[in-house]
């Protein structure tokens, strides 16, 4: 991968990126979202935001060797910080971290929001408390895609301010728009859960040490709610 070539993952994630974005990638790394997308002429205008200090060199190389410095700047850090009022940002991706980390990135700054950003999320696990954060604050889900990439499934979840939404708790576990989608790879994704869910849970069974009760019964839901849903679709 490089400016150039994106990974699958990435690019699936540059395929929500509105034309003439104001794009703030968070934990950029390398900067190759942002440069690819610039060199494409998708994006106007670009912040690249790293918290450390290894890929915030890597960012700002890149940038500075396909003589984008001018459009593309590079920030040290920590989460939306790296965002200021007169950038005027109308999309901020965050990739490749986990649902958690994203959320609490989006939620330590809220006011560095306008509202009006789109949110282009690739989080790597951890998509249920994102949703959940994502319905607390407002935000509905335009788009969501589960893709498979190097033996690791990865989902993405576009989602935009829209005043008050309701998401079932299936829909915050499996994601709204992917429960009604049920793509192959989504199915797939919940086949392979499903045998690591239920054998986790014979471990639980024959486990010396009592496991707490409140686990073994959210991962029983788990199970339940992913065999119906396999059940369905079958
Ligand atoms: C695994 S890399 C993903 C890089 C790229 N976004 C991608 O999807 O390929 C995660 C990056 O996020 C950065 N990161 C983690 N927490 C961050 C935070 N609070 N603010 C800014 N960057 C952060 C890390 O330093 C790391 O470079």
């Amino acid at each position: 991968m490089n400016q150039q070539r994106l990974s699958e993952r990435l690019e699936r994630v540059a395929a929500h990126v509105p034309a003439d974005a104001r794009l703030a990638d968070i934990g950029s790394d390398h900067g190759y979202l942002l440069v690819a997308l610039m060199k494409r002429g998708v994006i106007a205008a670009a912040v690249a935001g790293e918290v450390a200090l290894t890929p915030f060199h890597a960012a700002q190389r890149t940038v500075r060797e396909n003589d984008l410095s001018q459009r593309i700047s590079v920030r040290l850090a920590n989460g939306l910080a790296a965002i200021e009022p007169a950038d005027g940002i109308t999309a901020i991706s965050l990739c490749g971290m986990g649902g958690e980390t994203i959320r609490d990135i989006l939620d330590r700054d809220q006011a560095r929001l306008s509202g009006e950003e789109r949110l282009i999320l690739q989080p790597n696990g951890g998509e249920q408390p994102l949703r959940l954060w994502l319905m607390d604050n407002g935000y509905r889900i335009l788009a969501e895609e589960v893709l498979r990439e190097n033996r690791f499934n990865y989902e993405i979840i576009v989602a935009e301010r829209s005043g008050p939404v309701r998401y079932t708790a299936q829909e915050l576990y499996f994601g709204p728009l992917q429960l009604q989608q049920r793509s192959p790879a989504f199915l797939a994704k919940w086949q392979r859960l499903l045998r690591l869910k239920q054998r986790t849970l014979s471990h639980f069974a024959r486990a010396r040490q009592a496991v707490p009760e409140e686990q073994v019964q959210e991962l029983t839901q788990q199970v339940g709610w992913i065999s119906e849903l396999l059940a369905q679709a079958g």
